[in-house]
């Protein structure tokens, strides 16, 4: 296992180039199930550990997989898949192998995918998932830890979310395209890599209509075919770059971060007293002064993006004044709240709320990282904390970000990685 090692208050001044985004590629990668003609070449593939276990998942139901880590570029041909159960050794590892549920159900008319099992963001659970692939016509059991789904045809209908739920609006998208009828996504997520995921299917040969609005439409299609595809930049990897030179001072240019993906953070960002400018290709952004208190409050697209929230927190831990955050998204995300604590920060939690009010600056400690964002928040306040801070496990940040150690050495932070 490798530890981070940070020495703060170096200010940060470059270029980060921002990569594929790890949650549009885990839906697209799973969309590749559909294609039972031709090759998918997907570009712009992050090499980070989630997109491993997710390329784990597609070769043991039988899909050839080609991942050329430094071009960025996986090719799949799904042609040869006979196998439809995705293992518990492997959905444990990542919650999004949910995900190969719906294209399996659509393409195969079976799957068998093992429950994902506990989560530190709470309950989480696919509920959603499964009153959706219901109502376009599939039979869904749950036995010994496994769900299995099986239509003879996805017969489409009407899929009505009591929530909007990112992965669950793909996955009931992914299940739809190769269907008989029309489906219909009531109260569908509105997030980008949704709509990236919608683009990569038209692509294959879909028909879908309404990606990004809470109406989205799917009339299945006979068959999908490989295509070629640019994944999206990640936007969640741009907003932690962004808060990195919040914090540390200076300015960064974000090359590929775009703002329409960004609009509430970056709006709370200004409000802070941040810098940040869209310019052709990317975001420049730069921060001269001590940041200003901010409230937040998470909601799902166009709202602010719990992803982002632990890293605002660590922002608001240095603010000049009190800050409120209220997690609305998740029921248990609070959780970096305590190590920040460790580094120096006054927060008070109750609940799904925090106070924070800022002081001058936080101090190095050791700390842990409990899952991709809340080591990305440590990441972030150690940027801009006095002394050396060391995050252990950084294994959880390696999910999300590829090389975030190299890439912020570049622009001047003083960060290492080192064996635990
Ligand atoms: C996705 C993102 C994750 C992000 C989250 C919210 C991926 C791979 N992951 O996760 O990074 O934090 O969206 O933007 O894209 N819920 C249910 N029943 C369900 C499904 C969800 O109750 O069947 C609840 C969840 O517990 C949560 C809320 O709905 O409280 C939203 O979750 P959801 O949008 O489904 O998150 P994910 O798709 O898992």
């Amino acid at each position: 296992m490798d530890k981070l090692v940070i020495n703060g208050g170096k200010r940060l001044t470059g270029r980060i180039g921002i990569g594929g985004s790890k949650n549009s590629v885990l839906p697209i990668l799973a969309g590749t199930i559909l294609a039972s003609d031709g090759e998918c070449i997907i570009d712009n593939v992050p090499n980070i550990r989630d997109i491993d276990a997710m390329l784990k998942v597609l070769k043991t139901l039988g899909a050839e997989v080609n991942h050329d880590g430094e071009s960025h570029r996986v090719i799949i041909s799904a042609k040869n898949i006979a196998n439809f159960r995705a293992p518990y050794e492997l959905v444990r590892q990542m919650r999004a192998s949910f995900l190969v549920m719906g294209p399996l159900l659509g393409r195969f008319g079976q799957a068998e995918v093992s429950l994902p099992g506990g989560c530190v963001l709470g309950a989480r659970p696919v509920d959603l998932h499964i009153k959706g692939f219901q109502s376009i016509g599939a039979v869904v059991s749950d036995k010994e830890g496994y769900i299995r789904a099986t239509a003879e045809k996805i017969r489409g209908g009407e899929a009505f979310f009591d929530r909007p739920s990112h992965t669950g609006t793909e996955n009931i998208m992914l299940a739809g395209a190769l269907g008989n009828g029309i489906t219909r996504i009531v109260n569908a997520a509105c997030d980008p890599e949704v709509v990236d995921l919608a683009n990569f299917l038209i692509r294959m040969g879909a028909r879908i209509q309404g990606a990004g609005s809470t109406f989205i439409e799917i009339e299945g299609v006979e068959r999908l075919y490989g295509c070629h595809y640019d994944a999206m930049p990640d936007r969640l990897v741009a907003g932690t770059y962004a808060c990195a030179v919040a914090i540390a001072g200076g300015e960064l240019f974000l090359e590929n971060a775009r703002e329409s993906d960004l609009q509430m953070p970056l709006m709370k960002l200004r409000d802070m007293g941040v810098d940040v400018i869209q310019m052709e290709n990317g975001l420049a952004v730069s921060c001269q002064n001590r940041l200003k208190s901010v409230d937040i409050t998470t909601f799902p697209f166009p709202g602010f993006p719990t992803d982002l929230q632990s890293c605002f927190m660590a922002l608001c831990a240095v603010s000049d004044g009190v800050s409120n955050i209220v997690e609305t998204v998740f029921e248990n995300r609070m959780g970096h709240a305590m190590e920040l604590k460790r580094l120096g920060a006054d927060i008070r939690v109750m609940g799904d709320r925090a106070v924070i009010s800022g002081v001058e600056h936080l101090h190095g400690a050791s700390v842990m990282a409990s899952d991709i964002r809340a080591g990305a928040a440590l990441v972030v306040a150690a940027l801009g904390a006095k002394g050396t801070t060391e995050i252990l496990r950084a294994y959880h940040i390696d999910r999300g970000y590829e090389n975030i150690d190299e890439a912020l050495q570049s622009v001047g932070a003083d960060i290492k990685r080192l064996a635990e």
